[in-house]
């Protein structure tokens, strides 16, 4: 598979079917990523990867928190708390496109937090990681994250398989703390769904738009 093929192919995906990933693949997948470039070569990623029983006391527990009305407060703000256009919009349109898709209308909040709510299961994943920093990291070494994960998720096309990163799972932040025994200088940032795509599944025919060209690009001196 070229580059540009993983890139095209690569999507959220959130219904995946229930066949194990085996963890030579995802040995492989971890392995090749960690070739990711790093601000002073940091590598300040730290991998947590989760399936089977342990994979299962999390969504169990989280779950029955939810039902429990048991809340938790994030460590960060995954979006700024005013955000301002066109980032705005652009959010508000992919999460209208969702839901149009799965037949979830605009004014059914618990549909909207029923949905929300599937992340909590790795969207039926069989496996789930979890890219934890050292607390003192900086946003560099959050973009350097960001990168080693891309690369994990190109990769998984090679393998036949799909991903959907998950930044939901910074709601939960205690409650991953105890399931990955962090230390207290750990932080959380980002989950990933990891297994192969449910072809069938409504919810993965959503191909998300794409700003033009000309309309995030600055040329200089062509
Ligand atoms: C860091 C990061 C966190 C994300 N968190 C979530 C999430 O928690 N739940 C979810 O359903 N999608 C999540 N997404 C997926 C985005 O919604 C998706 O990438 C975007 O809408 C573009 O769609 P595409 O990935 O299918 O191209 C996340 C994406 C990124 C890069």
């Amino acid at each position: 598979m070229k580059v540009s093929e993983a890139i095209e192919s690569r999507m959220t995906v959130r219904q995946f079917l229930d066949k194990p990933v085996p963890l030579d693949t995802i040995r492989d997948l971890l392995e090749i990523s960690k070739r990711a470039p790093s601000g002073g070569n940091l590598q300040p990623w730290n991998v947590h990867v989760l399936t089977g029983e342990p994979l299962e006391r999390l969504v169990d527990d989280v779950k029955d928190k939810q039902d429990r009305g048991v809340t938790e407060t994030p460590e960060y703000n995954v979006y700024p708390p005013e955000l301002v256009d066109p980032y705005k919009t652009r959010r508000r349109i992919v999460g209208q496109a969702l839901y149009d898709l799965i037949g979830v209308p605009r004014e059914d909040t618990p549909g909207k937090l029923r949905q929300l709510a599937r992340n909590y299961r790795f969207f039926d994943a069989p496996v789930g990681l979890f890219f934890v920093l050292h607390r003192q990291m900086e946003v560099g070494q959050y973009a350097d994250v960001g990168m080693f994960m891309q690369n994990i998720m190109l990769l998984a096309r090679e393998y036949g398989l799909d991903t959907c990163p998950q930044e939901a799972w910074a709601r939960w932040p205690k409650t991953l703390k105890e399931h990955l025994s962090l230390a207290d200088h750990e932080i959380t940032f980002c989950g990933m769904a990891l297994g192969y795509k449910d072809e069938g599944a409504v919810i993965n025919k959503l191909i998300s738009d794409r700003e033009k060209f000309e309309n995030f690009v600055t040329l200089h001196g062509f």
